[in-house]
């Protein structure tokens, strides 16, 4: 698959669980008992596919590439968008943190979780509107057969150092156990 489409096929994945994880924080502010079992497949989305698989690909291999080639300067996007990353796993982390104590019995923890989770959402789906419109697009303007070559046999290699090239698929299957 060509690599930009990878990454836009990512985004289309997170964006489906930011919205089933709105429903869940909708729930759980409301009153309602969230099993700890969603909690945690949520919160193993958060850290390892959009943490660790999703932003890893673009900060060790994307925002470096266009950055090489000279884009992404002028505007200084990449370290917005870097900064959007940093600000993304602390809320994981913290959400992270909030369902441990709510699985230890304390309720007041599902709605700091569900708070963060808020914030979470709609820090990151700004954040792939802003990578959509601005690099991504500017990638799909400037690269050539080459850098598609490149880019691939990058972004393998670092599927495999994280989750596996089928992590779409894997991951897929937990945005449908929590929506
Ligand atoms: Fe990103
Ligand atoms: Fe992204």
């Amino acid at each position: 698959m060509l690599p930009l489409k990878k990454l836009v096929q990512e985004h289309m994945l997170i964006m489906k669980m930011l919205d089933a994880l709105r429903g869940l924080a909708a729930s759980a502010g409301s009153g309602g008992k969230i099993s700890a079992e969603k909690l945690d497949y949520a919160a193993k989305f958060l850290m390892e596919f959009i943490g660790r698989f999703h932003f890893g690909k673009e900060e060790e291999v994307f925002f470096p590439y266009l950055e090489s080639m000279g884009m992404g300067r002028h505007d200084r996007i990449i370290e917005v968008l870097l900064s959007d990353h940093q600000q993304a796993r602390q809320y994981a982390s913290t959400f992270a943190g909030a369902i441990e104590n709510y699985k230890k019995g304390q309720a007041r923890a599902l709605i700091e979780a569900a708070e963060t989770i808020y914030k979470y959402c709609g820090l990151v789906s700004k954040h792939i509107e802003k990578e959509n419109k601005t690099i991504v697009l500017q990638a799909a303007q400037t690269l050539k057969e080459q850098d598609y070559i490149e880019l691939s046999k990058r972004f393998e290699k670092i599927e495999h150092e994280t989750i596996g090239a089928n992590a779409l698929e894997k991951y897929e299957g937990l945005v449908e156990k929590i929506g």
